[in-house]
């Protein structure tokens, strides 16, 4: 079974994640949306909220499953036998950052692999970050996510 990993903080999950999720979710048997909680990081959403979210909004794809982990994503692959890691890329500053996590994550499990899908047009100016920015203003969230975080953040 060809399993894909798709790992990040989701804070919050995005239309463009849901984009690289739907796509990816053809090219393997099951997809793992995998959460990542860091201590030292700070976080909008709780880590409740942001699987929630990511739940709700990967329900309709039959082949997703959602976990989560803290700690180093290289053990979490090892310790479940997934080979294959899945990233979005939005455009030249994601490639500079990917190729460094590639090399990391290489140099920590000799046999993980990363496959990057392009973000789509439509949804390459969106990140979580943008979202985080946009959060006090009233702006049309169902440009940028998915309808349970419009809910929350409206
Ligand atoms: O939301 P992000 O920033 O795209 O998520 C990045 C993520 C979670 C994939 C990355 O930060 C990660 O792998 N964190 C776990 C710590 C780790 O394994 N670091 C070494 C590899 S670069």
């Amino acid at each position: 079974m060809k399993t894909l990993v798709y790992a990040g903080s989701f804070d919050p999950i995005t239309l463009g994640h849901l984009n690289i999720i739907e796509r990816a979710s053809h090219l393997c048997d099951e997809l793992v949306v995998l959460l990542s909680s860091s201590k030292n990081k700070n976080y909008q959403f709780t880590i409740e909220q942001r699987q929630n979210f990511l739940k709700e909004s990967t329900e309709s794809i039959k082949n997703v499953r959602v976990d989560s982990f803290g700690g180093l994503l290289a053990d979490y692959m090892q310790k479940n036998s997934y080979t294959c890691l899945l990233r979005g890329l939005r455009g030249p500053k994601d490639w500079y950052l990917e190729e460094t996590m590639f090399i990391t994550n290489k140099a920590l499990s000799g046999n993980l692999e990363t496959l990057c899908l392009l973000a789509s047009p439509k949804y390459r100016h969106i990140s979580s970050s943008l979202v985080k920015e946009l959060t006090p203003h009233l702006v049309d969230w169902k440009k940028f996510v998915p309808p349970c975080v419009e809910k929350c953040l409206k």
